[in-house]
């Protein structure tokens, strides 16, 4: 999602006439969009903070912005602590990100007022709109289609940093999908806190898949995150109907201990969970089920995290991203008595990492000697960087040509992450 609104608020300053540098000491201006989810992310932010404040003690015109769901948690501590940054824009205030930047700039400077290079006025930001904006092109496209949060899992600081959930209107979504197949785009990635639980006027998920199936030129069509309490069957079998849309579904899991479940306030069991991979398996052949895990959550016994390691046996998911519990501020769990001790935390971390590891690439192994039909993404040094439908990345030789093209290629080497084949004749 933060990759989607980074590239939004980029587009958009392009569209104000900006130009994008590769590196921080090119730029007048920097933004800096950030996450919030771990105290990691935030790390991560502060120590990039600090190295553009140095830049900015010798590059005095350099323009520091911070965006973002940290933005929002923290507003104007972060320019207290940061005394160089110059402008702090929330999540909640994401749209008007871009239009905020340029008000900033114009008014530093009036040369600004003007294009330097083409001599046009800027843009009315008046008229300015993130929804429907002209993509260059780009075989594969991120869109948001719903903002926000309303589940409250204990542990999590979106909905206090993103606000409730808002489905965002169905038919600027399929128009922005028309865009974007126009220019090129073949697969589009819906993208939510929950999609499972769209709803536009009547429009639920499913609905949404089956309208965004028509527009011919776009062939794949995928989707996260989902929620296991909201996936319906209706929706399951939506996939399983759709020939366009892919075939894996990123579907959290969290933990696999009942109690812990409820603690994190996820409202399902672990054999719902179960229940669920089992009717997609059933319903859709070769789906790549994928999981979010984390470790050592407060009151986290060796027998619940033994409960979540016999389910990555079980399930064999074909990734999984695994966190250590972080306490966020707000969140309820952060008012838990946590019990579990960071080296546990890792400790735990890291068998399970182990584990889903060597899952992965037992899976990945068995993808080797078969053809599969992949999407062209990019290319770098007559690489090209291909994608099955079941969201498998495969390296293969080809040329930039071939960007946005479908192509047949057989498996000749798997690594965990990783396929790498070669363009079927
Ligand atoms: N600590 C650790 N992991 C977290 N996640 C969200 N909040 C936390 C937290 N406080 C993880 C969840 C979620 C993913 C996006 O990030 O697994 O699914
Ligand atoms: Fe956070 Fe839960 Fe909402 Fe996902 S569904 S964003 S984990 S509160």
């Amino acid at each position: 999602m933060n990759i989607c609104d980074s590239d939004a608020v980029s587009l958009s300053l392009l569209t104000f006439g900006a130009d994008k540098v590769n590196a921080l000491v090119d730029a007048d201006v920097a933004v800096l969009n950030t996450c919030s989810v771990r105290a990691q992310a935030e790390h991560k932010a502060y120590s990039w903070l600090g190295r553009a404040e140095e830049l900015k003690a010798v590059k005095k015109d350099l323009k520091i912005i911070v965006i973002g769901c940290m933005a929002q948690r923290l507003g104007d501590k972060i320019t207290k602590r940061f005394k160089s940054v110059d402008l702090v824009i929330g999540a909640k205030d994401i749209e008007e990100a871009a239009k905020k930047i340029i008000e900033l700039q114009n008014k530093n400077s009036k040369a600004q007022k003007t294009d330097a290079r083409s001599g046009k006025p800027d843009a009315d930001i008046s008229d300015f709109s993130l929804k429907l904006s002209t993509p260059s092109a780009n075989p594969v496209r991120y869109l948001t289609i719903m903002r926000g949060c309303d589940n409250y899992c204990s542990y999590c600081v979106v909905p206090f940093v993103r606000g409730n959930e808002i489905s965002l209107n169905c038919e600027d979504i399929l128009k922005q999908c028309e865009i974007y197949a126009e220019n090129g785009t073949k697969e589009i990635k819906f993208l939510g806190q929950n999609v499972n639980s769209y709803n536009y006027g009547g429009i639920n998920f499913a609905a949404l898949l089956e309208k965004a199936s028509e527009i011919e030129k776009i062939s794949r069509i995928r989707f996260m995150t989902n929620h296991p309490k909201d996936l319906s069957q209706d929706l399951i079998d939506a996939i399983a109907s759709l020939p366009k849309v892919c075939n894996h579904i990123h579907l959290p899991m969290q933990s696999a201990s009942d109690k812990i479940l409820q603690s994190m306030n996820r409202k399902y069991t672990y054999s719902h969970y179960r229940l669920l991979v089992e009717q997609l398996r059933k319903k859709i052949p070769d789906i790549n089920i994928t999981t979010d895990i984390i470790t050592g959550f407060p009151q986290e016994t060796q027998e619940d995290f033994q409960a979540t390691l016999r389910a990555v046996k079980d399930i064999r998911f074909g990734g999984a991203y695994i966190f250590r519990y972080s306490p966020r501020p707000n969140t309820a769990a952060a008012a838990m008595s946590d019990d579990v001790p960071i080296e546990e935390k890792k400790r735990r971390l890291q068998i399970l990492l182990d584990e889903t590891n060597k899952i992965s690439a037992e899976i990945a192994a068995s993808a080797v000697g078969r053809r599969r039909l992949v999407l062209a993404e990019k290319c770098e040094d007559g690489v090209l960087e291909t994608r099955t439908k079941d969201n498998r990345k495969v390296f293969v030789k080809g040329s930039p040509q071939d960007i946005g093209k479908e192509i047949d290629v057989l498996i000749a080497q798997a690594k965990i992450n990783s396929l790498f084949g070669e363009i079927c004749k």
